[in-house]
């Protein structure tokens, strides 16, 4: 790599412990979440509670005011896929919800967001949600130095393929974090492996696979943010921010750190020497 420069934003230690900050706040808001949500809750009020919490954590929102985004949290419902404002309809048992969420410290991002089943899970529901789950976690596996971009992208697609007849959004993927929310490189969700470019330590990277029960397709409402299928089918949304390091993958967002996904598979990951 001598005098070679990367095209992406390349992290002290230092500065991927301050990513590792911002990480855990998400960590605890998103767990906060999943534990708020349920029958009768509207996604204002979880909105609510999420911006209490940033206040309590000292940090900041990476969504609120993000191109005029009006809240802290996307929360998605149904066939809403990503990027739906919190509204005041209650909850219902039954639904599927995404919540994603951002927190700023140090000018250091951390993004993630999990799928959340209200109520009574549903079968069909909770095998897309688990397999949108898993590729992100084979995606999070392959963010190892000395592999190419497109190892990650890969890794997704064969996990939803393999458990169903699943869409893959094509629009929407990963992105690279750290001073911004949204940084280069671009993350497909699909594809052959052994392209783009090699990942290097200091790279941090949101890894968010997109899968719905029917088409890939989607269209964005009128009021500029809202993603729905075109065909009306209900869609899971999971998310992480990995930094890549020189000991392995470490999944900042996670509380973990990834530690128990990663030692049950033989992933070296710095994860594993941080305490719990
Ligand atoms: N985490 C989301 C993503 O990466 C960003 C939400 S867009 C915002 O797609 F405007 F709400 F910030
Ligand atoms: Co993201």
């Amino acid at each position: 790599m001598l005098g070679r420069k990367s095209k992406f934003e390349i992290k002290s230690p230092e500065q991927i412990l301050l990513m590792r900050t911002a990480g855990l706040v998400v960590a605890d808001v998103l767990a906060r979440m999943q534990l708020e949500a349920g029958p009768g809750v509207t996604t204002l009020q979880l909105d609510k509670i999420a911006r209490e919490m940033l206040t309590a954590a000292g940090a900041q929102s990476s969504f609120l005011g993000y191109f005029g985004y009006p809240a802290v949290i996307c929360s998605s419902l149904n066939d809403e896929v990503v990027h739906s404002i919190p509204n005041e309809i209650a909850l219902k048992d039954g639904d599927i919800l995404s919540v994603d969420f951002g927190a700023i410290v140090d000018g250091w991002n951390g993004d993630a967001a999990i799928t959340i089943e209200i109520g009574t899970p549903r079968p069909e529901q909770t095998a897309l949600s688990n397999a949108t789950r898993e590729s992100m976690w084979a995606g999070l596996a392959m963010a190892v130095a000395g592999n190419r971009l497109s190892d990650i992208s890969h890794a997704i697609e064969v996990v939803i393929r393999s458990a169903g007849n699943y869409g893959i959004l094509e629009e929407y993927g990963g992105h690279g974090i750290g001073t911004k929310m949204h940084m280069d490189p671009l993350i497909p969700n699909y594809g052959e492996p052994g392209h783009g470019p090699e990942l290097i330590p200091g790279m941090a990277l949101a890894i968010e696979p997109m899968a719905t029960l029917g088409s890939k397709h989607v269209r964005t409402l009128d009021d500029q943010w809202t993603v729905v299928t075109t065909d009306g089918s209900r869609a899971a949304h999971w998310e992480h921010t990995v930094a890549i390091t020189t000991d392995g993958p470490w999944v900042l967002t996670a509380h973990d750190g990834g530690a128990q996904y990663f030692a049950a598979r033989g992933i070296p990951s710095p994860a594993a020497n941080f305490a719990v």
